[in-house]
């Protein structure tokens, strides 16, 4: 385990989001043309916002960081133009709120062939339409929806000039997923790093922890940590969970303080460039497992580590979930946690009484990444994996405080290690690699 942080943060060159607009039009039918919207500011209070978080397919098609802005890819007679509708200089808003590009520096820096000003986009967008056959745009994005309805009652307003109507619209979510499933040699050197920087954050939170503690300050000292290594924001809300706090899945509350022989569940991944990392690790407020919780993290340690082993192109999530059900059910068996025959257990999926959230998923821009993971729509036959794809494992048990069917010993104790997985062409690439995850190397790190 080596503490360098790795040299450069890297950022995506400007050429990797064309080639993503080219990968797109070669989806693209002629005489189309797709939409993809930016994000919105999201107000917090009266007149205060959250941090702005960019719509992350219009990000992955552009770069581009301002809020409210839309793409038009469009492809006529064979020929493609990128256009981008954004806000305008404005000397106030900027003095006050920020700087904004301005249409003719995005246009030089984010390689479009054009870009204009929102004002513009009404009147251009029924001209782009006019005469097309084919809309592609997001069928869940209730707003650009509607939005496009609009445009398309523009263009139908001309009809008795001659102009055509376009006729056939199409969903460009899972064109456009697809291509996000896949991560690029960029991509994955970015998700490298910000698992790194992310596993430096989990080391710092092992070496704070102690009893007395409120879980938000070790929240404080994991995000502190990221923007000390280049990742400014976490990519999800950071869970920070003391004792039965680890039974609530998405407990983001971190408001209670750590208590001597309770485990710590930690899940907190850093951003960088967009990218996300999501780790989990759980581990002893004292430094020090205490038996029952050393057999139990033992046994959902060896269940990530098996279903690690098996990942490879071509196979699935169903594989490993077979995998991880084997070997935790038969742990819970061999431990007397659950009763029956083995066998019949393993066909049932007894384990499902404690680990009671999916294996994994996919990652990337988004903590619960876009792709699907079936390729049919009856959902029965599951994707195979493919050099390229990035995925987490986190497999975990929980045994909550009130749970009067489980031995004493067991109650309040809940466990999950999750790790970030590439799929290569020989097998899989763990990313995860400076997070202690391990009892002797946990202990030794909470020791020191
Ligand atoms: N951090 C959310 C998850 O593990 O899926
Ligand atoms: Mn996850
Ligand atoms: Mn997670």
């Amino acid at each position: 385990m080596t503490n360098q942080v790795l040299p450069g943060i890297a950022a995506l060159p400007m050429s990797e989001f064309v080639t993503r607009r080219k990968k797109f039009f070669a989806k693209m039918a002629d005489n189309s043309v797709a939409f993809f919207n930016a994000a919105k500011e999201v107000t917090r209070s009266n007149d205060t916002e959250y941090a702005f978080c960019q719509n992350k397919t219009f990000y992955y098609l552009t770069g581009f960081n301002e809020p409210d802005a839309m793409l038009l890819l469009i492809k006529k007679s064979g020929c493609e133009q990128s256009i981008l509708f954004s806000l305008p200089k404005d000397k106030m808003h900027e003095i006050w709120h920020g700087r904004r590009i301005g249409q003719e520096k995005a246009c030089q820096h984010y390689q479009f062939d054009q870009c204009f000003t929102l004002e513009e986009q009404e009147e251009l967008v029924a001209q782009y339409l006019a005469g097309m056959s084919q809309v592609y745009f997001a069928f869940d994005d209730e707003k650009l929806s509607a939005q496009i309805f609009t445009y398309l009652a523009q263009v139908r307003a001309k009809i008795r000039q001659g102009v055509k109507v376009p006729a056939h619209l199409t969903d460009a979510s899972p064109i456009v997923d697809d291509l996000r499933l896949i991560k690029s040699h960029n991509e994955i050197e970015l998700m490298r790093q910000v698992n790194f920087i992310s596993g430096l954050a989990h080391q710092r939170a092992m070496q704070k922890t102690k009893a007395g503690l409120f879980e938000y300050q070790i929240e404080n000292e994991i995000l502190h940590e990221f923007a000390r290594h280049g990742a400014r924001y976490a990519a999800y809300a950071t869970i920070v969970a003391g004792g039965d706090n680890a039974n609530i899945l998405h407990y983001t509350d971190n408001d209670e303080s750590l208590v001597d022989n309770d485990l710590l569940l930690i899940d907190a991944g850093g951003e960088l460039s967009g990218y996300a990392a999501d780790i989990t690790r759980t581990f002893p407020v004292s430094g020090k497992f205490t038996e029952p919780q050393k057999v139990l993290y033992q046994l959902v340690l060896d269940a990530k580590n098996q279903v690690l082993a098996a990942i490879k192109p071509g196979v699935t999530f169903a594989k490993l979930n077979d995998i991880a059900n084997a070997c935790l059910t038969k742990g819970l068996f061999d431990l007397g946690i659950i009763t029956g025959d083995l066998a019949e257990l393993i066909a049932e999926r007894a384990c499902k009484k404690y680990f009671i959230h999916g294996l994994g998923h996919w990652l990337g821009l988004d903590v619960h990444d876009v792709g699907d993971y079936h390729i049919n729509d009856n959902k029965e036959q599951c994707r195979e994996f493919a050099p390229g794809m990035v995925l987490t494992i986190e497999p975990g048990l929980y045994m909550p405080l009130d749970d009067m069917e489980l031995a004493k010993q067991w109650r309040g104790i809940g466990i999950r290690i999750e790790d970030n997985i590439v799929v290569t062409q020989q097998g899989y690439e763990n990313l995860t690699v400076n997070t202690p995850e391990t009892i002797a190397d946990i202990e030794a790190l909470m020791e020191k």
